[in-house]
């Protein structure tokens, strides 16, 4: 194993993926592997893929693990979409029991956003740039002038008495059977009030929604530019495998 290689799982209300990942391109360099999120996802059945997604990969270097809730110092905040026995564990002290390695957990968009940041679409861009993400839910990553404003959860602002994810997540189109012309209508909704409420300088979309951003991304009409996510929707896993890179001591 060399420092240039990382390795990123992106647990999402779904579905579990892993990959090694080249810290200095952020390409994958192994087969991405999916499990399906255990029903019910409760942090012992998480934990048990977690373990089986590193020894596919026979992984046990420093491992970055993106999830879907609000994580503060390894510790679970919220549980959106996911079991609410989350609330308060350290998943940061489980997962380094079960796997063994050195774990760095943090949010799944801020994971992503990260990604996309340093190889993506928000390279080198300064100002306020909004990382979103359209899943099971919504994910929101806030970077100021290239620095991740953490746990923002956008996702569950109030969009006309909803929470907003529960109008225009990737799931709720494909739960209420909308076409792409109609859950654009409401993305754009929603990314307005984001808007009105940021002034954002650039958008990043991804998520499994940016899987296919041309069925819906020209349908969206709001004033900030806004461009899909470069790595689509791998860059929650290369996101947690960057958060985990061993930091560089100071120089004596
Ligand atoms: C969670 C967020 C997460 C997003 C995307 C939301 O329901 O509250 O923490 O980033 O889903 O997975």
């Amino acid at each position: 194993m060399t420092d240039d290689l990382g390795f990123g799982i992106d647990i999402g209300g779904s579905g579990m993926k892993a990959a090694t990942v080249d810290l200095t391109t952020g390409k994958l360099m192994s087969k991405r592997h999916r499990i399906d999120t255990p029903q019910p996802a409760t942090p012992d059945a998480m934990a048990l893929v977690v373990r089986e997604l590193i020894g596919v990969h026979e992984w046990t270097g420093p491992l970055g693990v993106a999830f879907p809730a609000v994580v503060r110092h390894g510790v679970v905040g919220s549980a959106a979409n996911i079991d609410a026995s989350w609330i308060d564990v350290d998943a940061d002290a489980l997962f380094t029991t079960t796997t063994g390695c050195d774990v760095h957990m943090l949010n799944d968009a801020d994971a992503a956003g990260i990604a996309e940041m340093t190889f993506g679409a928000g390279r080198g861009r300064r100002g306020v740039v909004m990382m979103l993400t359209f899943g099971t839910g919504i994910g929101s990553g806030l970077f100021i002038d290239g620095v991740l404003v953490p746990n923002t959860e956008l996702g569950h602002l109030e969009l006309d008495g909803f929470d907003a994810e529960q109008r225009a997540s990737a799931k709720a189109r494909e739960r209420e059977s909308l076409s792409w012309q109609e859950w654009a209508g409401r993305v754009e909704r929603y990314l307005r009030h984001v808007e009105a409420l940021f002034s954002p300088d650039l958008f990043i979309v991804g998520g499994g929604a940016s899987k296919k951003p041309d069925k819906w991304l020209p349908k969206i009409d709001i004033e900030t530019e806004i461009v899909a996510a470069h790595m689509a929707n791998n860059s929650g896993i290369v996101g947690a495998a960057l958060a985990a890179r061993p930091t560089v001591p100071p120089a004596p």
